[in-house]
């Protein structure tokens, strides 16, 4: 996809704040530091456009990036940091509810895992809660640098098994880092808009 624009738009916390045109978004959610940002920088190539950290909790709020006046890439805070706060774990589902719950411009989310890991049960209750709301869920596993591409298949199955995907639902393996994956991710994420 050849990127024209990229704009982030609002930084958002209530309903009333979400954009309001009815342009199509994409959703990426995951565990705190999975690589979220990192990846929406990746398809974007631009560094830090979205704010990424080596600190887990780094996006707090749902940020709206305006992609081509196309559509959105929607960019939310990361669940499953143990250090945080019970008040701050009780905004973000708040936050993230609030956002899932019937929202008629979300057409995918994309849940990322880490390659290396087996996903947690806050991937499995994510993945179950996608479901749930009805969505369609593409699988991305980030930081594919970390082991050796003859390890892919191995691990792809592992995340597969844990979070029982249906058999026509993707993993998609990507390196933010290597940049490797970029199309796959790009051609699925045209896949998801355009249906
Ligand atoms: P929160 O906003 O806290 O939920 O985190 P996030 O999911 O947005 O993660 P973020 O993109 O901020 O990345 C977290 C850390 O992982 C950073 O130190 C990144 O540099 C690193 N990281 C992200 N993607 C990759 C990757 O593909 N490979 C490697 N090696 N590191 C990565
Ligand atoms: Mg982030």
């Amino acid at each position: 996809m050849k990127i024209r624009s990229s704009e982030m738009v609002v930084s958002a916390v209530n309903r009333n704040q979400y954009p309001t045109e009815g342009i199509p978004e994409i959703a990426l959610v995951g565990r705190s530091n999975v690589g979220k940002s990192s990846t929406i920088n990746t398809l974007l190539n631009r560094r830090n456009f979205a704010r990424t950290s080596q600190t887990p909790g780094k996006t707090r709020t749902i940020n709206f990036f305006l992609i081509n006046n196309e559509f959105y890439f929607v960019d939310l805070p990361g669940y499953g940091y143990a250090k945080i706060a019970k008040s701050e774990k009780e905004k973000w589902g708040t936050i993230m509810e609030r956002y899932l719950q019937d929202r008629e411009e979300l057409c995918a989310i994309f849940l990322l895992v880490d390659i290396r890991h087996e996903p947690t049960n806050d991937d499995v209750m994510m993945y179950e809660w996608i479901k749930h709301f009805g969505y369609n869920c593409v699988v991305i596993a980030t930081k594919a640098d970390k082991i050796s591409r003859g390890q892919y298949q191995k691990h792809m199955s592992i995340i597969r098994k844990k979070l029982q995907l249906d058999k026509d639902e993707k993993i998609i393996p990507i390196s933010s880092l290597k940049k490797t994956g970029v199309e796959d991710v790009w051609n699925e994420i045209v896949n998801q808009y355009n249906q």
